[in-house]
């Protein structure tokens, strides 16, 4: 079933090395560089769309006009398993500042608990990237975004590897015009909120504990 503004990128490449992170043998160690890797790649196609403006360029030949990203750029890592995905990001988009959100779903209710915040001043006037790997029942993606909107910002994309139906369709109901970018769109929850068939505890398995 589509789902209006979720952009599923299901490059081969990338869906090769999300299939090796989905495998439970892989370790912590293989785990993260899978997943800065996957991160690396799914930028070209989340910047696809921002605005850039002419700059001036003197070529070993002759001057002309290129074109650069109009806006600043922040990158937003959920703490913690957002922060695997950082490092790939900015080696596309070393420029980037980094805000910071620390959100941890309460495992009893599955609501979202927010225990930290950091953002760049000027966040409100920069293009930024929420990221985090897993969009289960969309809790802590969606308190983050508000969080974020409160802070004024105006242009923002959710960027997940895993994405299940019912976080999607959460998410979307509180921030319909924030678009999605996943690598999968999986089955379905567990009772327990964890993703089907997903790749179990994304923070864990990133740090190993
Ligand atoms: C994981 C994941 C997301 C959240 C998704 O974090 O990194 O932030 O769960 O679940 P949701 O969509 O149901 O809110 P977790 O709560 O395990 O925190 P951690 O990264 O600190 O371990
Ligand atoms: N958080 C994870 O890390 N994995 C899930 O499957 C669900 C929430």
């Amino acid at each position: 079933m589509p789902f209006p503004n979720v952009i599923l990128i299901d490059h081969p490449v990338i869906q090769t090395k999300l299939t090796e992170l989905r495998d439970y043998s892989t370790d912590h160690r293989e785990f993260r560089a899978l997943l800065d890797e996957i991160a690396s790649l799914m930028v070209y196609e989340v910047t696809r769309d921002w605005p850039t403006k002419p700059r001036p360029v003197q070529t070993p030949m002759e001057r002309t006009t290129g074109n650069v990203l109009a806006r600043q750029v922040t990158l937003v890592p959920i703490l913690r398993a957002g922060l695997g995905m950082a490092d790939g990001v900015l080696r596309l988009l070393p420029e980037a500042r980094m805000g910071h959100l620390g959100v941890y779903r309460d495992e009893a209710t599955l609501e979202p608990v927010s225990y930290y915040h950091k953002l760049p001043p000027d966040i409100a006037a920069t293009e930024v990237l929420l990221i985090d790997p897993m969009l289960a029942t969309g809790g802590s993606g969606a308190a983050a975004a508000e969080f974020l909107k409160k802070a004024g910002v105006t242009s923002l994309k959710f960027v997940c590897l895993v994405a299940a139906p019912e976080g999607i369709q959460y998410f979307h109901k509180l921030h319909p015009e924030v678009p999605i970018y996943c690598a999968a769109i999986d089955r379905q929850l567990n009772e327990k909120g964890y993703i089907l068939p997903g790749l179990g505890d994304a923070g864990d398995r990133s740090f190993g504990t």
